[in-house]
């Protein structure tokens, strides 16, 4: 279906924004999405018709908020296609995800000297967990290389696997480069050998349809931020299976079975791993943007942006002494480049001042960037409204930018 981006932008209030008198052109989406008028209406609408804490009282607005958290829930499992709903774990992102499983799958499943797989263009919220890992327990990190074009060597992560390999996590899309990986071939490869794969979906759930029984991962992780929805809320889909044998993450309100001196014991899942009081208004706003854009059709998002993304791509390449870091066939629509020798913070001020606001430096990916030889990029990245207006508002700042450098 073709989408009314115009009716859509009205959605978005934030998106008439004038900045230094100029229209806002929001090209940061990778960051954070912007949020409907609908997820933020709903916010106000709990607080002011239906706060209480919830799974903690018998009186009505307690009852009335568990059952519109938990009703969150069913809406993110049927999202992702989750087998159970207590298989959705509600964190605060997704760096608490990936830290949550790294914590407690190391705890149950890692000895010394076993090893995790990750790969080089991985965000820091999917390295420095399993590095904490590594002082922690003694595992090892192996990295998965990419190749010129930006993408995951396949052959390369075969070889890396051994008999001590307890895990790989990797990321779906990468937030610099864009690449989709193949990552349903990495689960097939692992699954061969009994290994359990972790899917970094928070650049991927927004822009594609993501089915967890089809993949078959047995964790994944995502924020809803990226997704139109709140701050302050990731999800962690993750296996009933492993869920069962991992320990809680962390302890206190909601996590408990009973709490006693003698010996304390755990709530079943999900609630063993969500422990004190949840980000329930948020995690309901969320079920708001899911609905939203699941409206509107991941399908003919996808199809839209893309379309930005190649319109963006052929005029980008148009323009002398710009290099495009991420030249995947399969690419989501985030856009990282460089022109001559203008540093990066430059050229994203300079932007700034037009109105467009994109986003530069090493995106939490400073192992990439070393991969890559550079100290940072900038990189444009598309959401549903934006428009091929806006792309050429940015190529002809690029170009003043250019034109700028060059007197
Ligand atoms: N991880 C986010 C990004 O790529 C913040 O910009």
């Amino acid at each position: 279906m073709k989408l009314d981006i115009k009716k859509i932008r009205e959605d978005f209030p934030i998106l008439s924004t004038r900045i230094y008198g100029k229209p806002l052109i929001y090209l940061d989406n990778g960051a954070t999405t912007q949020k409907p008028k609908c997820v933020v209406e709903e916010i106000e609408n709990v607080y002011y018709t239906t706060n209480a804490n919830v799974h903690r009282g018998v009186h009505h607005l307690s009852q009335q908020a568990t059952d519109l958290a938990e009703d969150a829930r069913n809406v993110v499992q049927s999202f992702v296609n989750a087998k159970h709903n207590h298989e959705v774990i509600f964190t605060k992102g997704t760096t608490e995800s990936i830290n949550l499983v790294a914590h407690s799958f190391c705890q149950q499943f890692c000895s010394e000297g076993d090893e995790i797989i990750i790969s080089a263009m991985e965000h820091h919220a999917n390295i420095v967990p399993w590095q904490l890992q590594e002082s922690i327990r003694g595992i090892k990190l192996r990295v998965v290389p990419i190749n010129e074009k930006g993408e995951l060597k396949l052959d390369e992560l075969k070889k890396l696997i051994s008999p001590k390999t307890r895990l790989i996590s990797v990321t779906y899309v990468s937030n610099v480069l864009g690449t989709i990986n193949p990552v349903d071939e990495i689960i097939e490869i692992a699954h061969k050998r009994n290994i359990p794969v972790l899917i970094d979906a928070a650049q991927a759930v927004q822009h594609l349809e993501v089915d967890v029984q089809k993949l078959d991962c047995d964790f994944l992780v995502f924020s809803a931020h990226k997704l139109y929805g709140p701050t302050g809320v990731g999800v962690l889909y993750g296996k009933e299976e492993l869920l069962n044998k991992m320990p809680p993450y962390q302890g206190g309100g909601e996590m408990i079975g009973t709490v006693s001196f003698k010996g304390t014991t755990f709530n079943e899942l999900p609630f063993k791993f969500e422990a004190g009081t949840p980000n329930y208004v948020d995690v309901i706003a969320t079920a708001t943007a899911i609905k939203y854009i699941k409206n509107i059709g991941l399908d003919s998002i996808k199809a839209y942006e893309d379309e930005l993304l190649q319109y963006c791509t052929d005029e980008l390449t148009k323009i002398d002494g710009l290099r495009i870091y991420g030249t995947s066939v399969h690419k989501s629509s985030v856009i990282s480049f460089l022109v001559n020798n203008i540093h990066h913070y430059d050229m994203g001020m300079l932007l700034d001042k037009m109105g467009i606001a994109v986003r530069t430096g090493h995106h939490c990916a400073q192992p990439l960037m070393e991969e890559l030889g550079v100290e940072g990029t900038v990189r444009a990245s598309f959401a549903f409204y934006n428009t091929k207006e806006e792309i050429d508002i940015l190529v002809a700042g690029i170009k003043r930018v250019v034109t700028m450098f060059a007197n």
